[in-house]
């Protein structure tokens, strides 16, 4: 078997006594892509910043190994490996996207000839080849954004960290980075990536965590998270209050919201607990002026482990 790519256990880490991270355990395999969701606040880029050398951890954290090397004794080897795109933007608005890439190659002791070549394939790679020699201060959010990847990408690093990637992107650019965070993947690359976007991390990660008070309130693969809780149903709403009123009576164990004149039966969302559902709408004549399925998603799973109780309008629901 071979070692995790990153393996941290134990990772503690408090500001000014409050602690901020308390004793969290993460295990990434080499080649998959891990996501760490939480709300802001929950200690996101300082499990970033903690695993890729930026900061150091509590005194009594457990081992923590980054591509195979002590993060306490070898955090040379890690930076070595490493390639990090913090949450907010380190490119230097001053010089040109090719100026800031060249730069990059310099810190990674590539040569000349290499440094050109390098910066030339990321820039066509990420769209800015039109844009290279114009100073990084004029490109828009998403341009930024992609420099950033792009910078990071310089080192060929094995373990690369993105603290939301996409955050403020287009839903072509996000589509755009996602494409380019598979490909990293199927090179090999291991990516450890932070968002607020349930629908992102359902996506790419092979596995995800949620944090939350400084533990992981829950970890697994997207679908494992979805089974944990509860949440499907089938809404049945109305417009005539007597509808309404006759299949809440033939509907016993339906949720009632009198006010939406809507009704909820739990379902899994199977065609066959379907089937059983229209049957029985069917028996007893009930004929509803819309019918939505509602299938659990990472926001449901999301909201039930972070303890918010306000689920967002746009909760998503599947017309029929
Ligand atoms: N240098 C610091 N000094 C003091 N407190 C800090 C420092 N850095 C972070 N914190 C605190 O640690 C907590 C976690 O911050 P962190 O930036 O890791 O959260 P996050 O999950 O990345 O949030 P967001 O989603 O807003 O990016 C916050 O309460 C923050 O105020
Ligand atoms: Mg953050």
């Amino acid at each position: 078997m071979t070692n995790p790519a990153i393996a941290a256990s134990g990772l503690r880490k408090s500001y000014d006594g409050r602690t901020v991270l308390d004793g969290i355990d993460l295990t990434v395999p080499e080649g998959t892509v891990f996501s760490l969701l939480g709300p802001n606040g929950a200690g996101k880029t300082t499990a970033v910043k903690l695993l890729s050398t930026l900061i150091t951890p509590d005194t009594g954290s457990g081992d923590i190994r980054v591509a195979g090397h002590d993060l306490a004794t070898e955090p040379q080897a890690v930076r070595a490996a490493i390639g990090v795109t913090g949450q907010f933007s380190a490119v230097d608005g001053l010089i040109t996207g090719e100026e800031n890439m060249l730069l990059m190659a310099d810190l990674h002791h590539l040569s000349k000839t290499e440094g050109r070549r390098v910066t030339a394939e990321l820039l066509e790679r990420f769209d800015l080849t039109d844009a290279a020699k114009k100073p990084a201060s004029t490109y828009s959010g998403g341009m930024k954004r992609r420099l950033d990847i792009a910078m990071t990408l310089v080192g060929s690093p094995r373990i690369i960290f993105l603290d939301e990637p996409t955050t403020g992107l287009d839903p072509r650019s996000r589509h755009t980075m996602w494409q380019i965070i598979r490909e990293l993947v199927t090179g090999g690359v291991t990516v450890f990536l932070t968002t607020q976007y349930l629908e992102e991390a359902d996506e790419l990660a092979d596995r995800i965590a949620v944090l939350n008070n400084g533990k992981i309130a829950a970890e697994g693969t997207p679908d494992e998270l979805k089974r944990l809780i509860p949440g499907g149903h089938v809404r049945l709403r109305f417009t005539d209050p007597t509808a309404y009123r006759t299949a809440a009576e033939a509907l016993h164990d339906a949720t009632h919201d009198d006010d939406a004149l809507s009704l909820q039966i739990l379902s899994d969302g199977s065609q066959r607990d379907l089937r059983t559902i229209l049957d029985r709408l069917d028996t007893a004549g009930i004929e509803a002026d819309e019918l939505t399925v509602h299938t659990p998603d990472l926001d449901d799973v999301f909201f039930a482990l972070t303890g918010s109780t306000t689920v967002p309008a746009q909760s998503k629901e599947t017309a029929r």
